[in-house]
């Protein structure tokens, strides 16, 4: 039996290695995948990007099912093209993807089904906009309306920065199309968490829960990134938050896609804010696993991932189970020199563990990592590793990764020595 795997990062680095732990397995692909997938044992990069290619890889290879990481290829419609051939494929269609693929239309369809979101007002016309931000005040959120790989965010706490964010977006055109038109939305101060499901269309199986941390620096400091670790579960999400979301957020997201006559099959990933007076507010929701929210999840999954992506795909998640690991999982990214702005790539990587080294326990994923000419790991993108470890609570998962860090160093590296404070600091 055969899988393909859509993606290059920690996240699907985390996908299929999960996946590889099913017996019968033949063969997992991953494409175009990085230096990390291409050392493990089940898995093979394929080097092809192009959605119609990758239809036909599946097609003539007769893979079973294919399952899309990053929202790109899923906001360019492969799920569509997939399908239209009746080939198996977890994840939204192109126009469910516009959840995450256009942040307008996700918060007209949350005031539409009454999900629980942050005040906002869209614009195309900057003098509208700053005119807007001078009545409002600070601090204030101003979002590129299309994808922008994360840097499409500006939380402004002064007027001068909101006002350099909409010139960047509206007049400058620095993020192109994607920030050709802006939304501004009110301020929302709480405690973020990540809330990811898979979804079949009507129903819903909740993941173990867990928390990002989006600011490259300790203490939650300096520029928004892609996010810089994660752990699960996050304890912020008690059993009465968790019957919230679903009863605010996801059940009538799921049912309005439907409604909207757009059922949503995939992952859906809410990006939540538990506002201090206790309610709930929807930041974002993205049409994928969060990576690398994903890395601690999946360490923690004890069910066959394959069943369960097999019942999400059938319209059977009703009977779909997941069971987790009672431990905690935390990942540490170590990233490049400059991320989260232009990163610095092609530098050597030293003191790489081989595959499957850490035993149970522990993983490393690969992200932006490749090979280069004479064969060694050299860095490739702004995140490079996420080192993921479990451990009886996240004090311990967390001192077991960064144990695990301190072999490995490349020029330049980085990351943040606090992953996890929010869980461990927290009074029970
Ligand atoms: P988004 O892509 O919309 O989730 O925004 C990226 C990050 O910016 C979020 O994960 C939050 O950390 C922050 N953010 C977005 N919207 C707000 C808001 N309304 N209030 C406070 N922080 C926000
Ligand atoms: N870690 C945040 C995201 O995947 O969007």
């Amino acid at each position: 039996m055969k899988l393909l795997v859509i993606g290059s990062g920690g996240r699907e680095h985390a996908i299929a290695w999960c996946l590889a732990r099913t017996r019968g397995l033949q063969k997992i692909y991953v494409a175009p995948g990085n230096a990390g997938t291409s050392a493990e044992h089940e898995l093979e990069n394929l080097p092809i990007t192009d959605p119609q290619e990758l239809a036909d890889f599946a097609d003539e290879n007769k893979v079973r099912l294919t399952i899309v990481g990053p929202e790109a290829p899923l906001a360019a419609g492969i799920v569509d093209i997939f399908r239209a051939r009746g080939l198996k494929i977890f994840g939204p269609t192109k126009a469910a993807a516009q959840l995450e693929s256009s942040k307008e239309f996700a918060k007209r369809f949350m005031v539409k089904y009454r999900i629980p979101t942050a005040a906002f007002e869209t614009f195309t016309d900057a003098a509208a906009a700053h005119a807007y931000v001078e009545k409002q005040g600070v601090p204030i959120v101003v979002k590129a309306d299309g994808l922008a790989a994360g840097k499409g965010v500006v939380v402004a706490q002064t007027l001068k920065e909101a006002h350099a964010a909409i010139d960047d977006m509206l007049a400058d055109n620095k993020l192109g199309d994607a920030g050709a038109r802006i939304v501004i939305e009110e301020f929302l101060d709480g405690e973020e968490v990540s809330f990811i499901v898979m979804a079949d269309g009507a129903n819903v199986l909740p993941l173990a829960s867990s928390q990002d941390h989006k600011r490259v620096g300790d203490g939650d400091t300096g520029p928004n990134t892609g996010g810089m670790g994660a752990y699960s579960p996050a304890p912020a999400v008690t059993p009465s938050i968790h019957a919230k979301i679903m009863r605010e957020v996801i059940n009538p997201a799921i049912k309005g896609m439907a409604q909207e006559g757009m059922p949503y099959v995939g992952f859906l990933y809410a990006g939540l804010m538990i506002c201090k007076d206790g309610s709930i507010k929807t930041l974002e929701f993205n049409c994928r696993m969060g990576d690398p929210e994903a890395q601690p999840i999946l360490m923690r999954l004890k069910t066959d991932f394959l069943k369960l992506l097999e019942c999400a795909v059938e319209g059977k998640l009703d009977k779909a189970e997941a069971e987790w690991n009672l431990n905690a999982a935390v990942g540490v990214v170590l990233a490049s020199a400059k991320y989260p702005g232009e990163p610095r790539t092609g530098n050597l990587i030293k003191g790489l563990p081989p595959a499957n080294s850490f035993g149970d326990d522990a993983h490393l994923f690969h992200a932006g990592t490749a090979f280069n000419k004479a064969g060694k790991v050299v860095t490739s993108g702004g995140r490079v590793l996420c080192v993921t470890a479990l451990g009886v609570n996240v004090r311990a998962a967390q001192k077991r990764a960064y144990e695990l860090i301190e072999t490995i160093s490349f020029p330049g590296m980085q990351y943040r020595r606090d992953i996890g404070y929010r869980a461990i600091n927290r009074k029970t």
